[in-house]
């Protein structure tokens, strides 16, 4: 290991800012912030950055279909982002956002420093078009028919169910999933980074094992085709940074992406007084780790460490992949409720449990990890409340009671605590080196010594003779100890727990060497349970609030005609029978004994009417008065058991708290007919 203090900066991969955070993001976070903490544990400087990946197509429309700008999307989301974060202790020292003056500023400075260089060319290619929305289409807004084995509805740019790859402008039958219109193809101009620049800078970066060799031989193999050059540009419309120089041209997500990176830690930089550039000057000495999944290998090991050099900053010192997440042994599905979010994981479980069952199940490979949730149920109870916590408690029952809480002054095996001092060597390697799983094997076994040495020592037995009470001290004083090794050990991935057995071992913050000394003649607080088990039945819940979120997600997306389908046809002379008029609320007020209507007295310009409305739970009474709404003038008197209504104003909505009035645009007069 490099000597200490190291200084670090280190990333996980910029969530989407389009959508939540799910348990399979968390694994990259999880794995991440358990290597961040372990080298703030270990003393080293390290900085942990992250963002939101802001900007692109999908962003854009998607703001388009909620109704609401690119920059209120972006904002909502990175409030969640933050929150589920939170939740799950991923500690950044920054989640900042790719929408960002930091990034805008060095996105055109790499821009400008390649360009200057040579390293960006200009190519007419052909693109699909979507004409009826005028814009250009990302290959996955395109749909249409396998040009190999005609299965329909397939991506633009893969069959899923022959798995070949071709170009969308190959597809049979092609439509725009935006407006679902054909596509035209249309010839545009684009700038291209010349990544073939870098074949020899590249090669020899992934020589020096920068990452793992399954990820370096397959980017490799694109060294060897003739141009070698990535589409940096996209037209508008286009939700992002212009390029500088160009017309309505903007630079492509992935430009400004893993910029981010370099921008959330400028902005944290900036705030903290750090050096920027002791971190990443082309010399730097500092280290720059991301990261990522495996799917994202390709911006990650060639486009970006290209970028770096071209750009005049230092490369990554490391780029690490994992594996993505199954749940039950199959891909996640929204289907079978295992397309499990953050959030609705939280409200059921402990998220230290599933840091701690991430960290049994990850190591440094690209291999996939499943969460079996009833392995999960059974590991964590077994091991955390099982194992861990059980020394703590059975210990401290005695120290509390029979000794006033106060520890031995000496240990009676101090043999047994300098092999438990050892693992804080040989864990600490398997953590630098991301083997967490068997770094939790060995803590594992090291609880099961623990917990053997106070089965055999028997204090519950030996408390019964006056003679042996200070044996009993002794024995509860290694257990205490023996715990203590233990928690820091695990302090990287259950920070919290860690928190809570420093406040009742009384002492301060865990610090990976702390328990290089035993914690001796020190009085302890009283013991509060540090974790509970997992119960079967908040597995279940979990999964059913699931299906539930995904059900009215699907039915947010059908949209509100797949439930209330249109009634039959009607003719305009129909119509006409109806007398919608413009009228102003006068009054508004409660229904007393009622909980769903109110009394309104609308303005009708030459007259007043008296209107029952069943809009309590929508609408405060003080609200309504002077708003102009639209009212059926013409419908007949109707008794009710509060008085007459004379009429009926429109909403649109099911009903309940989701209903909206329909208002005419201000200016429109009392009594106007409405056409
Ligand atoms: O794949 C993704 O989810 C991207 N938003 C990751 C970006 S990582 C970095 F390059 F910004
Ligand atoms: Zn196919």
């Amino acid at each position: 290991m490099s000597p200490k203090p190291r200084k670090l900066l280190v990333t996980s991969a910029l969530p989407y800012a389009n959508g939540p955070i799910h348990l399979g993001h968390l694994v990259e976070y999880i794995q991440t912030d358990i290597w961040v903490r372990f080298q703030k544990l270990q003393g080293n400087e390290c900085w942990y950055v992250c963002a939101d990946d802001a900007h692109g197509t999908p962003i854009m429309l998607r703001a388009e279909a909620d109704g609401v700008s690119p920059q209120e999307l972006i904002d909502r989301v990175h409030g969640e982002h933050s929150r589920d974060f939170a939740t799950f202790l991923v500690a950044f020292d920054n989640f900042h956002s790719t929408h960002s003056e930091e990034n805008r500023i060095l996105s055109e400075l790499i821009y400008r420093r390649l360009d200057d260089a040579g390293h960006i060319a200009r190519r007419t290619i052909k693109q699909l078009y979507d004409p009826e929305r005028n814009m250009f289409l990302p290959d996955r807004f395109v749909r249409g028919t396998c040009p190999k084995c005609n299965a329909e509805d397939q991506h633009g740019d893969n069959c899923e169910v022959c798995g070949s790859t071709y170009d969308p402008t190959d597809l049979i039958n092609p439509y725009s999933m935006v407006s679902g219109a054909k596509p035209v193809e249309r010839d545009s101009e684009q700038l291209f980074f010349k990544v073939e620049d870098f074949r020899d800078f590249l090669r020899k970066w992934f020589d020096e094992g920068r990452t793992q060799t399954e990820i370096a031989n397959k980017q490799k193999e694109l060294f060897d085709g003739e141009l070698f050059q990535w589409d940096i540009s996209r037209n508008a419309p286009y939700w992002g940074f212009e390029i500088p120089g160009e017309r309505d041209k903007y630079f492509y997500v992935w430009l400004d992406a893993p910029i981010g990176y370099l921008a959330s830690f400028r902005n944290l930089c900036d705030r903290e007084g750090i050096d920027f550039d002791e971190f990443l000057s082309p010399d730097s000495k500092a280290e720059m780790i991301h990261f990522i999944g495996k799917d994202i290998a390709r911006f990650h090991t060639l486009f970006w460490p290209a970028e770096l050099k071209g750009a005049g900053f230092r490369p990554p010192s490391a780029v690490w992949c994992h594996g993505f997440l199954t749940v039950n042994g199959q891909k996640m599905s929204k289907s079978r409720g295992t397309f499990i979010m953050a959030e609705t994981y939280a409200k059921h479980l402990n998220p230290e449990y599933l840091r701690y069952y991430f960290a049994a199940k990850l190591d440094n490979n690209i291999d996939d990890i499943d969460l079996n949730l009833e392995d999960f149920r059974v590991r964590v109870n077994s091991d955390l409340v099982g194992k861990l916590v059980n020394i703590a408690s059975r210990c401290a029952r005695f120290v509390g009671k029979e000794f006033d809480g106060r520890l031995a002054a000496t240990l009676p095996e101090p043999e047994m605590y300098s092999t438990f001092v050892a693992a804080l060597d040989s864990v600490a390697d398997d953590y630098e080196n991301r083997r967490y799983s068997k770094a939790m094997r060995d803590v594992m076994a090291l609880a099961d010594k623990a917990n053997q040495y106070i089965d055999s020592a028997k204090p519950w037995v030996l408390i019964k003779d006056e003679a042996r009470h200070a044996e009993v001290q002794g024995i509860c004083t290694q257990g205490l100890n023996l715990f203590r090794v233990l928690i820091t050990l695990l302090k990287p991935v259950l920070p919290v727990t860690a928190e809570r057995a420093e406040d009742f071992l009384n002492i301060d913050s865990l610090t990976w060497d702390s328990p290089r000394e035993p914690l001796l003649d020190h009085s302890i607080n009283r013991f509060k349970p540090l974790l509970t088990r997992v119960e079967e039945k908040q597995i279940d819940a979990m999964i059913e609030e699931t299906r539930a979120v995904q059900e009215t997600a699907e039915r947010r997306a059908a949209g509100p005609l797949a439930d209330d389908p249109l009634a039959p046809e009607i003719t305009i002379d129909d119509f006409a029978r109806v007398d919608l008029r413009v009228a102003r609320v006068e009054a508004a007020e409660r229904v007393e004994k009622s909980d769903r209507l109110l009394r309104l007295t609308l303005d009708l310009g030459s007259e007043k009417r008296n209107v029952f409305a069943g809009i309590q739970s929508a609408y405060d009474p003080e609200m309504l008065v002077g708003r102009l709404v639209v009212m059926v003038a013409n419908l007949a008197p109707r008794k009710m058991r509060f008085g007459v209504s004379e009429g009926m104003v429109l909403a649109a909505g099911p009903g309940g708290s989701e209903l909206f009035l329909l208002s005419p645009d201000e200016g429109a007069t009392p009594g106007l007919r409405v056409r």
